[in-house]
């Protein structure tokens, strides 16, 4: 069963994404982050051997639009949340949960035992996220996002056991 609210009467699909895909991942990314990656960024992660991508999309009978995704990696034991995000208009809908939830599902199913993050300090919105999944802070790496402005803010080293997700 899905958690996700959607206000529209279409349907949203979630889907694996690939290199060919890495224009809208980047314009996704954009729209979310202050310092976002390009879609050359993207097509790299491509190349990375165990790394996926899922992108949420709304069906309205045209052309897919693209609503939120995820990059993410499973390396034996260990999996990590590359990034996530969720395009402004569909927040606080369930999708960002479910999105984590399939990551934790197909990391649990490869062996992983542990899904590893890396947070903004000050991101409350992804702290909440986080923390309402059972993710906990194991260590800090100072000064790790430089600002538009030139200052440089803390990444908060997240994990959650995979048995964990509520
Ligand atoms: C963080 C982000 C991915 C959350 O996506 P989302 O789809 O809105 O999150 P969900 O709807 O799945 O939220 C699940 C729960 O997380 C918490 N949460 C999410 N956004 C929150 C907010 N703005 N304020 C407080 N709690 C929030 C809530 O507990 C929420 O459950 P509820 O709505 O029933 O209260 C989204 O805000 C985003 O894309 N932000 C910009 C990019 C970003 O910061 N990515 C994370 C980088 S580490």
């Amino acid at each position: 069963m899905s958690l996700v609210s959607n206000p529209t009467q279409h349907p949203l699909r979630f889907r694996q994404a690939f290199a060919a895909d890495s224009p809208v991942l980047s314009k996704i990314h954009e729209e979310c982050f202050p310092n976002y990656w390009d879609s050359n960024a993207f097509t790299n992660f491509f190349g990375i051997e165990n790394t996926r991508a899922v992108l949420v999309e709304l069906h309205d009978g045209k052309k897919p639009q693209p609503v939120g995704m995820m990059v993410y990696r499973v390396v034996h034991e260990q999996s990590d949340i590359i990034t996530i995000a969720i395009r402004p208009n569909w927040r606080r809908q369930g999708l960002a949960r479910e999105l984590l939830s399939r990551a934790f599902s197909h990391a649990r199913a490869l062996g992983a035992k542990a899904m590893f993050l890396d947070v903004e300090e000050g991101n409350q919105a992804a702290m909440v996220l986080y923390d309402r999944l059972g993710f906990k802070q194991i260590n800090r790496r100072k000064g790790y996002y430089k600002q538009k402005d030139g200052s440089y803010t803390d990444a908060l080293v997240m994990t959650c056991a995979l048995g964990s997700l509520s």
